[in-house]
């Protein structure tokens, strides 16, 4: 389990960007030039509107790497597949704020912790940082959604969140917290230095890490934005 602090950046790519005729080996590309974390978009037709994998694509990943995976679940219920994500190997799990829980979104993080993984908490544009602030204490990470979750390849919006970021990252420096601020979509070598100022040290690539056909200098040019 990698234990960085918020003061570390890192570029961490995102499959749902990848050439999934060769899943294993973007997962290489990826390990190879230099990701220590890997971004995993699991999206259920419902809380989003697009479908993308699930616990099996979740542990076949891991099968194949030992970088740390961060699993960003856009479902609803997800205290319900809760365990078939622990079980195929995820070391942080992300619950939206927005989505419906057959028990309750505290309960479930308290579940993520009590099986020793990172637990964080997405809030989508539109969600205001004060639906957070009850959970900031249990969670690893708050991840500040810089489009409408769903899709890769949007523009990045920056006036929308980009407040939002500043304030969650005023409010834990204030109080003494610790959580990672993440940021993901639309993040490129020219809006992650913009989301680096407003507090962001986890910043997720999909278009911009596996678009491009030399991913070590994709990565190079990412990781030096936010350096
Ligand atoms: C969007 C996903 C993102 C997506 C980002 O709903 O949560 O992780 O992969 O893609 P880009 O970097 O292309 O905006
Ligand atoms: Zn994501």
């Amino acid at each position: 389990m990698e234990n960085i602090t918020h003061h570390t950046s890192l570029i961490l790519p995102s499959l749902l960007a990848a050439d999934w005729s060769q899943v294993g080996a973007e997962i290489s590309r990826a390990e190879q030039a230099g990701a220590r974390w890997l971004h995993l978009d699991v999206m259920d037709g419902a809380f989003v509107d697009n479908i993308s994998f699930g616990p099996q694509m979740v542990s076949t990943v891991r099968q194949n790497t030992s970088m740390y995976l961060d699993v960003h679940l856009m479902i609803h219920r997800a205290d319900h597949y809760l365990e078939r994500f622990l079980k195929a190997g995820a070391d942080n799990i992300t619950l939206h704020v927005e989505a419906n829980y057959q028990t309750s979104m505290a309960e479930t993080l308290k579940r993520i912790r009590d099986a020793g993984r990172h637990c964080g908490l997405a809030l989508h544009p539109a969600t205001p940082f004060e639906v957070a602030k009850p959970y900031l204490e249990q969670i690893d990470l708050l991840l500040i959604m810089t489009v409408v979750p769903g899709f890769g390849g949007q523009p990045f919006m920056e006036n929308e969140t980009m407040p939002k970021l500043a304030a969650a990252r005023d409010y834990r420096d204030l109080h003494g917290l610790k959580y990672h601020l993440e940021v993901d979509g639309g993040i490129y070598a020219h809006t992650a230095p913009i989301a680096k100022k407003h507090g962001a040290n986890l910043f997720v690539c999909g278009t911009s890490f596996f678009g491009p056909p030399d991913a070590s200098d994709a990565m190079k040019q990412l990781a030096a934005a936010v350096a």
